[in-house]
């Protein structure tokens, strides 16, 4: 399902709220890796701590007034052209193409307005969806953390999952995506 009427805005603290209230969602905490409890007071200081940050980039997605979800690229490389990708989308619209068209135009922004090479992302063994939806995308297993993070009272396998930016022609045009909304 194509999502045309998403907008993309950059993170700022006018949307620390809604992130901290997607964050508390059972799906989210058992798919991120945040650290719990989240609150509005340090996501407002974490947003002003990202404001001038090279190696990382942050957008909240919209429809309408409704934020659907958050994703961006951390540890930044120009000299490597790479990336790490991460997502997380609403509970209540998960499951209805919100998260394909969002990674999507992340792949397009990094190509084309970041000029990346590669996206590398980490996703925990058994999280089925992530891992479906990043296939569907194209996005290749490079390698599997056996039992490497602690994460929600247990330690999981990490699997490190990676696309070539040449390999992504999707026909989006990032730039048509940051006009409209609120
Ligand atoms: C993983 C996540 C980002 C997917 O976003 P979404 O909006 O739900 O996904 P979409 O509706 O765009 O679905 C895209 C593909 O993902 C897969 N998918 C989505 N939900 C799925 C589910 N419950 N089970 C299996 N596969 C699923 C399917 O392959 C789907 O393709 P299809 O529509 O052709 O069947 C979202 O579920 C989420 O935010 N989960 C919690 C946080 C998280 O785990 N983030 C990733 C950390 S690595």
């Amino acid at each position: 399902m194509m999502r045309n009427n998403i907008v993309v805005r950059p993170m700022t603290k006018k949307y620390a709220p809604e992130r901290v209230r997607i964050l508390r969602q059972p799906s989210v905490i058992n798919g991120v890796f945040m650290e719990q409890p989240v609150s509005v007071e340090k996501t407002e200081l974490w947003c002003d701590s990202i404001i001038k940050s090279t190696v990382r980039t942050d957008f909240v997605f919209l429809e309408g007034e409704a934020v659907v979800g958050f994703s961006g690229l951390v540890n930044i490389s120009h000299k490597n052209g790479t990336a790490e990708f991460y997502i997380f989308i609403d509970n209540d619209i998960q499951g209805k193409g919100c998260g394909r068209f969002i990674t999507n135009w992340l792949l397009t922004f990094a190509k084309d307005e970041l000029g990346l090479r590669k996206i590398t992302l980490f996703v925990t063994a058994g999280n089925e969806a992530a891992l479906s939806l990043y296939e569907n995308i194209g996005f290749s297993l490079e390698g599997t953390l056996l039992k490497h993070s602690w994460f929600r009272g247990r330690y999981v396998d990490r699997l490190i999952l990676s696309i070539f930016l040449d390999d992504v022609n999707n026909e989006l045009n990032a730039y048509e995506y940051f006009h409209g909304g609120v």
